[in-house]
């Protein structure tokens, strides 16, 4: 448990999902990176030094101007009134002691996705990731599916913690799985919905309700023939949506867009 592990002084590697919708290298929406200050404000009170490590967007192992994370950056300064160093290095050419160049105590890597081996899961590169803190700590539960160097790889090379944001999502999950009171009804959004059939299926096997909202909504609405217009949706999920239909009627779940 990370409150309980002497952080005095150590380097963290912070993983974090700071993925947050841009609008020309504008923040359209903060909420991802409202929900990580109090992490970040537990670890700067350890006085550890914070390596923060994210992606934004799909930039697909290229570097992306429009992705930088410089703005995510500044909107952490501001919000939590700390310093905060993005270090636009290539990242294997930086070693433990170069991040000691740094006073600042909050390091902003620029975007890891920026590196093929990122989303290769790539052993090399997570050893070296590793190699840059003491411990190493995902606060990204919205990345956590994904076998990436930062988020899978990378904990095999360091003591590593769960942070406060993923415990909390993980007791609000349980919830509505191992802890669930009946009757039930969840409501769920998002934009993906190839990425959420596992889940939709798994959850009209517990809930009596699914309420489906937001970008995901969209595509059943689009399915039943309603104009969307340009509204954000998925193509080719019409399998997709015909399965989570099947598959709620047949466990009594009712869905509501
Ligand atoms: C998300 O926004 O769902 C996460 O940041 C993961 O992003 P990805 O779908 O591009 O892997």
């Amino acid at each position: 448990i990370l409150e309980q592990t002497n952080l005095l002084g150590k380097k963290i590697i912070l993983r974090l999902d700071l993925n947050v919708p841009l609008d020309n290298r504008k923040i359209a929406d903060t909420t991802r990176i409202d929900k990580i200050l109090p992490t970040l404000e537990f670890l700067l009170k350890q006085n550890s030094k914070i390596i923060i490590l994210s992606h934004v967007g799909r930039p697909k192992g290229k570097i992306v101007d429009s992705l930088s994370l410089k703005p995510i950056g500044e909107e952490i300064k501001k919000k939590l009134n700390e310093e905060v160093k993005l270090i636009k290095n290539n990242i294997l050419e930086m070693n433990k002691n170069f991040l000691d160049n740094f006073n600042e105590k909050i390091l902003l890597i620029e975007n890891i996705r920026f590196y093929p081996e990122e989303e290769k899961n790539d052993l090399n590169f997570a050893k070296h990731l590793a190699s840059l803190g003491d411990i190493y700590v995902n606060d990204a539960f919205s990345c956590s599916h994904r076998a990436h160097a930062s988020v899978c790889e990378i904990s095999k090379f360091l003591p590593s913690f769960s942070g406060l944001q993923l415990d909390s999502e993980i007791s609000a999950l349980k919830k509505i799985t191992s802890e669930i009171t009946k009757p039930v009804t969840c409501i769920i959004g998002g934009s993906k919905i190839s990425t959420k059939i596992a889940v939709l299926k798994n959850l009209s096997k517990k809930m009596d309700t699914i309420v489906i909202a937001g970008g995901m909504a969209n595509n059943f609405l689009r399915y039943h023939g309603y104009n969307i217009q340009s509204s954000l949706h998925e193509e080719n999920v019409n399998h997709l949506i015909e399965e989570i239909i099947n598959f709620s009627a047949k466990n009594n779940c009712k869905l509501v867009l």
